[in-house]
């Protein structure tokens, strides 16, 4: 839950991630601050999915460091996370927005999970079983599910992967009003259109390491790195 004390920025230093001999991230020095979306871009395999599982403390770092502006646990309590496929509990609509409200401990937890599914234009289906939804109904089930806990900031690994093109766009969206309400999104996408609609600043991540870190108008317009400039022109592989 949002409070005065405030987990941004986070600071990475020299963070590596290593699995099985093979070294997946190979010395990332980056900063997270507060603001609009930052969009981590990067060809399949580049280590974007692992790099937001470290951020979020499901990996432990092999090398390097994360500092956050809080102590960790303080930290981890500001953030949520979503994935490509949703994790849905074998219950109803409402009972899955309202789980993590009531593990936070939130007051008025019910009224909370509702005003979340309103949001997100589920409302009406609050007693249908969480798992016979559609799949863009279902990513819309967890990130209000994420939004309701009002997180600081709100991981989404390739949120619209598994979306067809109208999905996507309800999905979009809903991330614009969740960053406007304050929270600072940090997304992965392969998806060059998505990312500028969303970017307030961009990272490209190639084989493991960070190769540009730029603001997404200069990103976008004038790549800060030929391998950028590459990237956007579709000249590397996805
Ligand atoms: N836990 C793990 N153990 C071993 N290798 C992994 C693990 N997680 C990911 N990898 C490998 O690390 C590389 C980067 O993976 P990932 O972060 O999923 O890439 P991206 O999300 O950019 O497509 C891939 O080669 C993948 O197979
Ligand atoms: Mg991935």
């Amino acid at each position: 839950m949002r409070q005065e004390a405030t987990a941004l920025p986070l600071r990475v230093d020299g963070l590596r991630f290593a699995a099985g001999g093979v070294e997946i991230l190979r010395g990332l020095d980056f900063a997270l601050v507060a603001g609009a979306p930052t969009v981590i871009m990067g060809p399949n395999g580049a280590g974007k999915s692992v790099l937001l599982r470290l951020l979020h403390g499901l990996l432990e770092p092999t090398g390097g460091t994360l500092h956050w502006s809080l102590p960790r646990d303080e930290a981890r309590r500001r953030q949520a996370m979503v994935f490509q496929r949703p994790v849905m509990l074998r219950r109803s609509v409402l009972a899955n927005a309202l789980y993590p409200l009531r593990l936070a401990g939130a007051p008025r937890a019910e009224q909370a999970a509702r005003d979340a599914l309103e949001r997100v234009g589920l409302a009406a289906l609050a007693d249908r079983p969480a798992r016979k939804l559609s799949g863009g109904e279902q990513q819309r089930l967890a990130l209000a599910r994420a939004w309701a806990l009002r997180p600081e900031i709100l991981f989404l690994d390739e949120p619209t992967a598994a979306l067809d093109p109208a999905a996507t766009r309800q999905v979009e969206e809903i991330i614009g009003a969740i960053a406007a309400s304050g929270t600072k999104i940090v997304m992965t996408t392969h998806h060059l259109g998505q990312a500028r609609r969303i970017a307030g600043e961009a990272m490209l991540l190639l084989d493991g390491r960070l190769n540009a870190q730029a603001p997404a108008a200069s990103f976008f317009d004038a790549p800060p790195t030929p391998e950028a400039a590459a990237f956007l022109r579709g000249d590397l592989l996805w």
